[in-house]
């Protein structure tokens, strides 16, 4: 009997996940599964779908939204990466343990560095947005070396307080917060990354020409959208290199697929056929 995997989100119909995975296994050579599971919107539903996943013998899930907090919540061991995201996006199921995992921000960091080749360490790095997509990739991006980390947001408090709180566990890597419109004074940063969820509604979070450094890197988490007004804006400013969030998407499934499976695959020709 091949292993259990699956994602499990709401809405799934459209998760890029089940193909990821199935070139993934196909290119390792694994003898795994792996499905789609939709979450529903009932009180309760993610976690009763979840349990009867293990029953079935399931080995691990992928979590999508609007679940990730609810899957780091059920839980009986948590990583330092998914416990300073507040959010799981990855689970694996040991016996009656339960580990969550979150791989969105290594995911990011592969990406950045081996896939457009840019090293994080001694980088000045922008973080626009502070909701869940930053507070995902402050710890694993601090990881990497960045000089120091800005996190601007609309409303600002709501930086100043995710800077206040993650500063202390970032490893010494200098972690500000601040609002959209104190980036005038803020200086050049040489990776400014788009963690809002402006692009999908067709919009851009306001960062002045002078936020990106001669040869910065604009990078849009969000995939499938083409050039997003984010990127576009970036582009106006004189940012020659600008990438969306399909690197990161294939990259943290490979994160997960290596927990799983203790084999990392090789994510090129994958990332190559979606965005071919
Ligand atoms: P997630 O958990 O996916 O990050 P979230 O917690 O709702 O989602 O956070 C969305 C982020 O996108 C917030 O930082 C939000 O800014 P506010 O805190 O000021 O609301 C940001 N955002 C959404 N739309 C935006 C827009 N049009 N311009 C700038 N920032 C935007």
């Amino acid at each position: 009997m091949p292993d259990r995997y699956a994602v499990i989100g709401h809405p799934i119909a459209h998760s890029k996940s089940p193909f990821i995975h199935g070139l993934f296994a196909q290119a390792t050579g694994q003898d795994m599964t792996y499905e789609a599971i939709d979450g529903g919107v009932a009180p309760g539903g993610f976690e009763r779908a979840v349990q009867a996943f293990r029953a079935a013998g399931g080995r691990g899930l992928n979590v999508t939204l609007p679940f990730k907090l609810a899957a780091l919540r059920l839980a009986d061991e948590a990583s330092a990466d998914a416990r300073l995201a507040g959010a799981a996006n990855t689970l694996i199921f040991e016996g009656a343990k339960a580990r969550a995992h979150n791989t969105d921000g290594i995911g990011l960091v592969r990406d950045i560095e081996h896939n457009l080749g840019t090293p994080l360490a001694g980088r000045r790095v922008l973080l626009l947005g502070a909701g869940g997509a930053t507070r995902g990739v402050l710890l694993p991006i601090a990881r990497a070396g960045a000089a120091r980390i800005l996190v601007a947001n609309r409303t600002a408090d709501k930086a100043h307080a995710l800077a206040r709180e993650l500063a202390p566990h970032l490893g010494g890597v200098p972690l500000a917060g601040g609002g959209l419109d104190a980036l005038a004074g803020a200086g050049a940063f040489d990776v400014v990354v788009n963690a809002t969820s402006a692009s999908l509604s067709g919009q851009a979070p306001a960062v002045p020409p002078s936020a990106f450094a001669p040869g910065a890197l604009a990078y849009d988490m969000v995939y499938g959208q083409g050039l997003t007004p984010f990127l576009a804006a970036a582009r106006a400013a004189g940012c020659a290199r600008v990438a969306d969030g399909l690197g990161m998407l294939v990259e943290q499934a490979a994160e997960s697929f290596a927990l799983w499976r203790g084999v990392r695959p090789d994510t090129r020709a994958v990332l190559a056929r979606l965005s071919g």
